[in-house]
């Protein structure tokens, strides 16, 4: 780990010095309750570039803008009756939409990669709204790893993987959904679900009374999550295994002898909160890992979402 970078403690000295940091146009790492993302000034592309530049990110990836409120959210895209009706349902919380830039927004082609609809969404983190309200601006962060990496869930992984790259992070603990937000697409005829997340689709659905479009098959690149190898550790990883094989972690899910455990109560929820903590403490021991069956409903399908990718071939 490189000491280069300040850990900032959630006080209000340590939030003010952190603002301080973004309206320089500094890189500063925060937590949200999904996973700690990378920060900058939305509004300024150097700041924005450096986002790309410390994680090592192909630019076409797009970032999502994260703003204290559905107010804030406003300035900066075409609101809808359906983003009003998801965005008093879930925000602040583990949902991001993506809706049409609003002429006038002052958001950094480079945030959007160049697209005309942005991703937007108010974490309910207290140290992020803290540092979101101290700030007084739109703030890009995607997740604070390096490019195709585990996701971050402690300040510890954030300095371990961009430690030598940024100039702060705000270290509030572990984060307690653990898994990246739920993206739905707002901005063609039906809400599409474009990456599952920390809330779950089902949710999404009741509070709609409508079901979720899932994106086409020719949807362009532009769309979430797309690089097959993503969220990859180290090591070879195995899905639906049932027991290690010789030379194997085993990492489980409800009652079974293993390594770690998602959740030993079979619980989705702490199974999510505990899979890239896990997938973090594994891999460290750089032995080749299984993972046990994790069923598919509610969050269990952003979670297979990440395993699949963790598990994929690597570019
Ligand atoms: O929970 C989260 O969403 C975390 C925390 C830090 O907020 N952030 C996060 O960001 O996961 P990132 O950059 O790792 O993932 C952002 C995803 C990418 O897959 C990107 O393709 C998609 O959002 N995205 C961003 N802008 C988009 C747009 N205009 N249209 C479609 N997808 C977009
Ligand atoms: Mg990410």
């Amino acid at each position: 780990m490189s000491p280069a970078a300040l850990r900032l403690a959630p006080s209000p000295e340590g939030i003010a010095h952190a603002a301080r940091l973004l309206a320089e146009g500094q890189l500063v790492a925060f937590p949200t309750e999904t996973v700690y993302g990378l920060g900058a000034d939305a509004r300024n592309g150097t700041a924005v570039a450096g986002i790309y530049a410390a994680k090592g990110r192909p630019s076409f990836n797009p970032l999502i803008v994260h703003v204290a409120d559905a107010g804030a959210a406003r300035a900066y895209v075409q609101w809808t009756a359906t983003a009003e009706r998801l965005a008093a349902a879930f925000w602040p919380g583990p949902l991001t939409l993506v809706l049409p830039l609003r002429p006038g927004h002052g958001i950094a082609s480079l945030v959007t990669a160049g697209l005309d609809t942005l991703a937007i969404r108010v974490p309910a983190h207290p140290a992020a709204q803290a540092l979101l309200r101290g700030f007084g601006g739109p703030v890009a962060a995607p997740s604070a790893n390096p490019s195709g990496r585990i996701s971050p869930t402690t300040a510890d992984h954030v300095l371990a993987g961009l430690g030598d790259r940024i100039a702060a992070v705000l270290d509030d603990g572990p984060c307690p959904v653990g898994l990246e937000s739920t993206i739905v697409g707002l901005d063609g005829a039906q809400a599409t679900l474009l990456r599952p997340g920390g809330l779950a689709a089902e949710e999404i659905e009741a509070a709609l009374a409508a079901p979720l479009a899932l994106p086409g098959h020719n949807a362009p690149l532009s769309a979430p999550g797309q690089l097959e190898s993503h969220y990859a550790p180290q090591a070879r990883v195995r899905l639906n295994a049932t027991a290690p094989e010789p030379g194997e972690l085993f990492l489980g899910f409800g009652a079974m002898d293993c390594d770690l455990n998602l959740s030993a109560a079979g619980d989705l929820a702490e199974a999510a909160a505990n899979l890239f903590t896990h997938l973090h403490a594994l891999d460290a021991l750089g032995r080749p890992i299984a993972v046990a069956p994790v069923p598919a409903s509610g969050l269990g399908l952003a979670i297979n979402d990440r395993l699949r990718r963790a598990a994929a071939p690597r570019p």
